[in-house]
């Protein structure tokens, strides 16, 4: 822990993540609360950092304090309670509870002296920091006097940090340069020099921005400051009560404050700040931690005091971890729906932000090395929310010399083709090989199968691999003549003790396939895999062309000039139905009874009870997904729109129906209450 905690701080390059740190933080606070003899000297009363060698050491006017941090909402109504206890409830809530958002950076301390900066200096162990004036006079964001109104001493702490668009821009630029030192140092056959080329998030890239040697890097980095406290501050007694007022006079004096704070009167309140800043976390401009909650009433602050570490008046609320050091086990590459070939980690399973990850897509070899990361190291892992998994980069202090560089292939790893770029300049690579790469129609086959396109339960990736593996299909073209006799050729299929009985799921899929081939032309559209058409795109192309027979024969002129699609999207349905290939998987499906569109002609069995009809459904309709409703009104030859407006013919309101349902009362159009939405589609 005491490693760690030097790694963190004094060389800006964490070995461990905030969440295992302050994991271990707790451990140890459990274990001197059984044995308080232990905790003499213990970093759990002492002040985060230390003062590092390479800057002068500097005493604080007044001491810096950190804070304690909570992880509940019932620990930080334990501490709330205990300030009530102190001081009386209605006390605190006069001046109010001031909430301000826990920005991830580092803690300055600044000194003005007769409205001049005079030192600024990291927060080091509380008394001493390091001094980094030279570099802070390089941040924009930093006043470097203050007006004529403001004392002669004013000592202001805050938060130096970097926004995360100017580190995303930071981390981009410091790529573009390895990759030019690595093509360099090929070329003279040396080793990549020994700097940094990555930093793992925001708050590292502002530490070691502001911790340079050469003011000029500093100069060159784009680091923002809030101010978040006050320390000395001389011939103001009396001038601000409340914190707040402090950082409405500090902003007068062209100091930065956060517009993310808040004063409410109530801990119901506080609570909601929380939960709302744990939902926006990632909508701020800077990364935040958590939450921090403050008594705004400063004589408050002062009859509260402080322990040898924290003050009692304030807490950090702490969000959970999101970001997490695990093992670079291996770099394997997949061969996607496409053709494209992309590097993804191998990991140590590892939990962050509530599920575990040991895959990581990496994109392409130019961002394997923009990482910088190599096999065998200790990286560290992001997991936003509900986003995709990341590897930020390595940490490098860390490696042993085991550690090996990875090489893309040259071939298919699948089918053995060789891979090249579709153009010349592109990143990704690509197995030329589309028809018959197995690995490539096996993810065509699942997305067949997917819920954006056919919706076929029973075809996922295991039942596609095994229909591939097992030889049963040679592309995708004979996916709807698969019959019980081609399945009872692979043992997968059969059941174990008969194996000339097909399982039930076997069966499912035949059932399944039948049922699909009636499905609505945008689906099929989205099943054929054609560059560029999704969910998304699918119904422009169809509502212009509604069948495959007017698709194509669509001029690419013609397609570029629909709404929604484009002249990209045009380019790649033309290249696709240029493919002979492609077009015996249209044939195929067509002579195996698929209806490959939504015209009327080609649906006799469905009634046109709605032609003409422009319709709207909104809330949720039984026995319907929202798709599925308005699938069927489009199969019963009605328009289905998103907005309801004076040329909507009826509006089909089903639970949670909002403002759509209002308008179309305004506007006196027709509605059908979900309940008789399959009798206004029998009946029109
Ligand atoms: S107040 C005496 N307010 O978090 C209270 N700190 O974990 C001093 N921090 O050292 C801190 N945002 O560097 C305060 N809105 C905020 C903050 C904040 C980030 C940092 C600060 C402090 C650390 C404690």
């Amino acid at each position: 822990m005491i490693q760690a905690r030097e790694d963190y701080y004094l060389r800006d390059a964490p070995t461990i993540s905030d969440g295992e740190f302050d994991d271990y933080v707790r451990e140890l606070e459990a274990i001197e609360a059984e044995y308080p003899q232990l905790s003499d000297g213990s970093p759990t009363q002492q002040v985060g950092g230390w003062a590092a060698a390479t800057f002068a050491p500097v005493t604080h006017l007044q001491q810096l304090l950190s804070l304690d941090n909570v992880f509940s909402e019932g620990e930080l109504r334990a501490w709330a309670e205990r300030a009530i206890k102190a001081v009386g409830e209605a006390a605190i809530a006069e001046a109010g509870w001031l909430c301000e958002v826990k920005i991830d950076g580092l803690a300055l301390d600044l000194v003005y002296r007769n409205r001049k900066l005079e030192s600024a200096a990291t927060r080091g162990d509380g008394v001493t920091g390091e001094d980094v004036t030279g570099n802070v006079r390089t941040i924009a964001a930093i006043p470097k006097t203050l007006p004529k109104d403001a004392p002669d001493v004013v000592e202001v702490r805050g938060e130096v940090f970097m926004k995360v668009a100017d580190f995303e821009a930071l981390n981009a630029a410091m790529g573009i340069e390895r990759e030019r030192d690595f093509a360099a140092a090929k070329a003279a056959g040396k080793d990549l020099p020994k700097k940094r080329y990555f930093f793992a998030n925001p708050r590292n890239a502002a530490a070691g921005s502001l911790r340079q040697k050469d003011p000029k890097i500093t100069a060159s980095r784009k680091l923002s400051f809030y101010c978040h406290g006050f320390g000395e501050v001389s011939s103001l007694d009396g001038a601000f009560d409340r914190q707040s007022d402090g950082y409405e006079l500090a902003a007068r004096w062209g100091l930065p404050t956060s517009p993310y704070t808040k004063v409410v009167a109530s801990l119901a309140e506080v609570w909601e700040f929380v939960q709302r800043y744990a939902e926006q976390r990632h909508s701020l401009e800077h990364e935040i931690d958590g939450v921090v909650v403050k008594i705004n009433d400063r004589a408050l602050q002062e009859t509260l005091g402080a322990t040898s570490r924290a003050p009692r008046w304030a807490v950090a609320y702490k969000y959970p971890p999101e970001e997490v050091t695990t093992k670079l086990l291996d770099i394997e590459v997949g061969v996607g729906r496409t053709g494209r070939v992309t590097p993804y980690a191998v990991m140590e399973p590892v939990r962050v932000a509530g599920s575990t990850v040991e895959h990581a897509t990496l994109h392409n070899e130019t961002e394997v090395r923009r990482k910088g990361v190599l096999i065998g190291d200790t990286v560290v892992l992001r997991k936003a929310g509900d986003v995709i998994p990341e590897v930020l980069g390595p940490v490098e202090s860390l490696r042993d010399g085991s550690e090996r560089e990875f090489t893309m292939p040259t071939h298919c790893p699948s089918c053995g083709a060789e891979l090249k770029p579709e153009k010349e300049d592109d990143l990704d690579i690509r197995c030329p090989n589309q028809r018959s790469c197995p690995a490539q129609l096996i993810e065509r086959l699942s997305y067949i199968g997917s819920r954006a396109a056919l919706d076929i339960e029973t075809l996922g990736e295991r039942t596609a691999t095994e229909l591939v593996r097992g030889g049963l299909l040679g592309d995708e073209g004979d996916l709807f003549n698969l019959d019980a006799a081609t399945l009872l050729r692979n043992p997968f299929f059969t059941l174990k003790d008969d194996p000339g009985k097909l399982t039930k799921p076997a069966e499912q899929l035949l059932d399944n396939l039948e049922a699909a081939k009636t499905s609505p032309f945008t689906r099929f559209l989205t099943a054929l895999s054609i560059r560029h058409i999704g969910k998304g795109t699918a119904p422009a192309v169809a509502a212009a062309f509604p069948s495959i027979t007017a698709l194509a024969a669509a001029s690419t002129a013609e397609l570029a000039a629909v709404e929604g699609v484009g002249p990209i999207l045009a380019e790649a349905i033309t290249e696709w139905f240029a493919e002979p290939w492609h077009r015996e998987i249209i044939a195929k499906w067509e002579a195996a009874g698929c209806i490959l569109a939504d015209s009327p002609s080609a649906r006799p069995d469905v009634e046109q009870t709605l032609a003409g009809m422009t319709v709207v459904v909104t809330g949720t309709v039984p026995g319907y997904t929202r798709d599925g409703a308005n699938e069927a009104v489009i199969a019963h030859g009605g328009k289905a729109t998103g907005s309801v407006s004076a040329k909507t013919d009826a509006v089909v309101v089903g639970e949670g129906a909002g403002s759509k349902y209002d308008k179309a009362v305004a506007l006196g159009i027709r509605i059908i209450p979900a309940a008789d939405f399959d009798e206004f589609l029998r009946a029109g």
